[in-house]
Formats: C-alpha cells, structure tokens, sequence
C-alpha cells in the first residue's frame, strides 16, 4: 500500500460533482445498493400465508428454480438459503475434500473463503487484473508451475503437499472474468472449475450467462443484489447428476419416502423456503427492466467520469455483458489516502461509497494460506471506490 501523500486537491470535489450530475443532488442518504419492490412481491407472499405453504417445499420454490435455469440457460438451479449456503454445497460437488487447497481470489468477498474452510480445505490465494478484477489467468498459470505437479492423479501443491483440487473464480461487481482463459488454465492442471456467480445474474460472457462455465456455480440474493428474496441463493450446473446431488445434499440427504426419515449421508437444511422463493418469482419478473437501468446508469456514470483526471470507470470488459450490480471507479495512482479523501466526502454528501472488501490474505484467519504474488489485488484494494449502484437512480 502507498505512503501517506495529499491527495490532488481536486479529486473528492471532482468526483462529487460527477456523481451529483448522474444522481442528481438529494437530501436524503442514496444507499450503496437498495433492494425495489414494485412488482408482484405482495401479491405472491400473501399467496404463501394464505395456503400456509411457508416453508422449504412449495410452489414458487420449484417455479423460482424453473425460471432461474431458464433466464441463465443453465439445465438446472437449485435454491438455497443463502449464496454462502450455495458455494459451500458447490465445493462438495466439485469434489473437495477435507486437506485439500482451493485456488481462490483473494479479491472477493468472505464468503467465498469461508465457503472453502466449511468443506475443510484452506484457501490457496492468487492474483486478480485490474480489467475484470477477476483472476488473472496467465499470472495463475505460472504460479502453478513454480508451486505445483499435475499427473494423472490430480495436482499437488509440491510445497505442501495438499492437493489442489479446484479453482473458484469470481465475476466481481457482476463484470464477467476472463472465463475461458481461467476454464483453460483449469483443464490443463486438472482443477475442478467452481464459479461464485454471486454477484452477476444477468451477466454474460460473450453471449452465455456466467454461471455456465464452471461445473457448478453458485448465485446470491442477498438484501444487496440485483434481484433479492430477502436471503437467499441458488446453485446452477448443466450435469443432471450433480442437479440431483446438489437437491439431495440441501435437503438433509433425506431418502424420498412417503412417511418414512431416512437420511443417507451428512446432509444440510439449505433450502429456500416458499416464503422467499414467493419474493424471487416477483423479482425475477421485473429482472429484466432493472438491468436494463442499471445499464442506463453505468453509461451516465461513463460519461460523466471520462473528463475527470485521476480516475477510471470500470466498464464491462471487451466481450462482455455486465450486469452493473456495482458500478466502481478506479483511481490512477493507488493511495489508501486519497482514496479515503474521496470516500469521506462522498458519504459527507449522503452518497453511500465504499472501498473494496480488505484482501483476504491479510484477514487474521487466513494470513498464514498458501498464496501467489497479489500485488495487483493489493493495488486494487488502495485504488477502488463503488458508488450507488440502485436500479432506481438511472434517469428515465
Ligand atoms: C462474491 C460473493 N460470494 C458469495 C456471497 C454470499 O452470498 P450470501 O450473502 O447470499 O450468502 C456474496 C454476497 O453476499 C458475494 O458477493
């Protein structure tokens, strides 16, 4: 991270006024990401409370994964309480096991490290590109090749002696990774592709939806995404098998059976109660409208950006189709100084801004992980800024 330094004096100014001029001036606070709920939402929980289907069985549950697997193209979603609930699940599914290391960002959020020490395995970090913010792919490579073997068993790491058996990419603030570089990188060292597509529903990668890259991926809707059933995730794979598995697994391995308990393995009550589902089916109506003004938002926030000096806006990379879940600026020259000046008058303003999630790698339980070189994350960390980013504020 950069010395301490007087940031330009212009920028926190510069910066205001080109959110003020997407935004429009407002007394009250503009939140970072808020949730809208002006479809069918009442329509649909009144619909639970009155037939009493509240829990994790129910029509909106199997209507909701129906209309998820056919908005992303994938051939099957199942819901799941939470994302974090769906990551974990989809590490069982992509085969890690207690011992192992899983190749991760160390630019996410948590989530996606904690989902790796719940399956028993230990973070293994490596470094992101300030494009896409996702892993970069050509740096992955030849961080394998100095620390680890590949033979027809799988990959080890030659320090450690763990085996490395995935790699969980992350499509940061919806803006789609360099997914077929990464998917690459994995065939060639025999890593199991896992996508936290948390963030991206509606992003594409030149054409197909994220989440259909990996042989499992997990989704979010969370208060803060795009779409939201309070809380709540999904995971989506094209394998039939792993689609039954990844069912079984969330719904406490319990063997079907009209009356009888009988539960086959250590399973999980991971599912998404009707309840929720009921509010997702709303928002997925709506889903389409919302992106298309948060595009419309990202656009102005373009615009409005490209005079002022000493910053970026982070557009979709070339190829892509984000969703603009976060709309982000990036300064030039990295500096926790100047990038605070900017966050501090911008919520001064009652505009909600806020930096990247601090690196994983530097979080007390995980700084002793194995990891690469991460000094691009570690410029990033110094130099990103997100700015509201609710479907409401783009102009009509
Ligand atoms: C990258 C990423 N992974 C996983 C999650 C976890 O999702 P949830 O909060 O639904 O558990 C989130 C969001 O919250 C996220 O942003």
């Amino acid at each position: 991270m950069s010395r301490s330094v007087e940031p330009p004096c212009s920028l926190p100014g510069d910066v205001l006024r080109a959110v003020k001029n997407v935004i429009g001036d407002s007394v009250a606070p503009i939140a970072l990401h808020e949730p809208e709920f002006a479809g069918r939402e009442w329509d649909y929980l009144k619909d639970c409370l009155d037939t009493g289907w509240v829990s994790s069985v129910g029509s909106y549950v199997d209507r909701f994964e129906k209309e998820l697997a056919e908005f992303t193209g994938a051939r099957a979603a199942v819901a799941t309480m939470n994302g974090t609930a769906a990551l974990h699940t989809c590490l069982i599914l992509a085969g890690v096991m207690p011992g192992d290391e899983v190749l991760m960002p160390s630019l996410t959020f948590i989530a996606t490290a904690n989902a790796v020490s719940y399956a028993g395995a230990t973070p293994h970090f490596v470094d992101s590109e300030d494009q896409s913010l996702g892993i970069d792919a050509s740096k992955l490579e030849a961080h394998l090749r100095e620390v680890a073997t590949v033979d027809a068993t799988g990959c080890r790491n030659r320090h450690t002696g763990a085996r490395l058996s995935s790699l969980v990419v992350m499509h940061v603030f919806g803006h789609p990774c360099d997914i077929d570089s990464l998917a690459e990188v994995a065939a060639r060292w025999k890593l199991v592709l896992v996508e936290d597509a948390a963030e991206s529903l509606g992003s594409e990668y030149r054409g197909r939806h994220t989440g259909n890259f990996g042989r499992v991926a997990a989704l979010s809707f969370n208060g803060n995404k795009t779409i939201t059933t309070g809380g709540g995730g999904a995971i989506l794979t094209n394998d039939g098998a792993l689609a039954r598995r990844a069912r079984h697994l969330t719904t406490t391995a319990r063997v079907a059976h009209r009356w009888s308990f009988v539960h086959d393995e250590i399973g999980f009550n991971y599912r998404l109660p009707n309840l929720n589902a009921a509010l997702g089916c709303a928002q997925l109506e709506r889903l389409r409208d919302m992106l298309e003004r948060k595009r419309r938002l990202a656009r102005d926030y373009g615009e409005q950006f490209r005079p002022v000096a000493g910053v970026r806006f982070l557009f979709e990379p070339a190829g892509t189709r984000s969703n603009y879940w976060l709309n982000a600026i990036i300064l030039d020259r990295p500096s926790v100084t100047d990038r605070d000046a900017v966050l501090a008058t911008l919520n001064d303003a009652r505009y909600s801004a806020r930096p990247l999630w601090t690196l994983m790698h530097r979080l007390p339980m995980f700084q002793q992980a194995p990891r690469s070189d991460l000094s691009v994350a570690e410029r990033l960390e110094a130099s990103v800024i997100n700015l509201p980013s609710s479907a409401r504020l783009a102009r009509q």
